[in-house]
């Protein structure tokens, strides 16, 4: 095992740096320490003007993904080891606008996110008095993976055609309306398809397939993607075969399984 690793990091600060620049440092190597472990020890003992995101360091939060070699991951969840002999090199996740060193600008999935209502809509309520509304380990078993999304853009960072067309609204953030479509207590398939189907939606993902290769929680949001394009090629012939009826249940339409 070698005593020492070195890890050559992007850095960009815009006060002092028209351009990013690359800057090595040399680390102690540990068996049992983790790319964020490395970054926690430059900014402790070599340079505390180092500008990075991290939370839980328990693959979590999601807010320490970064590119280590060239692929996104997160670096609370990956092991200086598995990069040995070194160097490392550590950039900013790819797609993204970067504010300082290893921090990206976010807004941009945030409004997206927003775009494909991830939350229950409801036609009606039904009145408190009638209670919770049920749900049973089957029905919570269709969705349960694409609630594991940690929002860590990890997919948006290894998706070309996000890299192309940034008005692609993304892997994540159609995995996550998907989470809301296969929930039974919801009722919004119908406004979600609408958001979706339009120019930046569903059909532009070429099914590359990066995201799901990329994803830590296995949420597969590119089979999340072609499970929409099923759902809605399915409505779209309803409407075509059945025009009097394809219209009115939202539910029915999307092709409820
Ligand atoms: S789908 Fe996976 S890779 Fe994409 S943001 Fe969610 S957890 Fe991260
Ligand atoms: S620090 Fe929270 S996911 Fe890595």
């Amino acid at each position: 095992m070698p005593t020492n690793i070195t890890l050559e990091i992007f850095r960009y600060r815009p006060e002092a740096e028209t351009e990013p620049v690359f800057q090595s440092y040399e680390i102690p190597f540990r068996k049992d320490w983790v790319i964020l472990d490395a970054l926690n020890y430059i900014k402790d003992n070599l340079d505390g003007s180092l500008s990075y995101r991290w939370s839980c360091r328990m693959g979590v939060c999601g807010s320490c993904g970064m590119m280590v070699n060239g692929t996104p991951v997160l670096t609370c969840a990956t092991f200086l080891e598995k990069y040995l002999p070194g160097p490392i090199r550590v950039e900013p996740l790819k797609n993204f606008p970067v504010v300082r060193d290893l921090v990206i600008e976010m807004s941009d999935f945030m409004r997206k996110l927003k775009h494909v209502k991830p939350w229950i809509i409801r036609e009606e309520e039904k009145p408190l008095s009638e209670g919770e509304y049920l749900q049973t380990p089957v029905q919570l078993a269709d969705y349960k993976q694409y609630s594991m999304c940690i929002n860590c853009m990890l997919c948006y960072a290894a998706c070309p055609i996000y890299g192309l067309e940034s008005s692609f609204t993304g892997p994540a953030a159609i995995a996550l309306a998907q989470r809301y479509n296969f929930d039974n207590r919801d009722q919004g398939k119908k406004e979600r398809m609408e958001a979706l189907s339009q120019d930046g939606g569903i059909w532009e993902c070429t099914l590359v397939g990066e995201c799901s290769v990329v994803c830590p929680k296995g949420v597969d949001p590119a089979g999340a993607i072609q499970r929409y394009k099923v759902a809605s090629t399915t409505e779209w012939w309803k409407s075509l075969l059945m025009p009097w009826g394809a219209k009115g249940d939202g539910r029915k339409a999307m092709g409820e399984r």
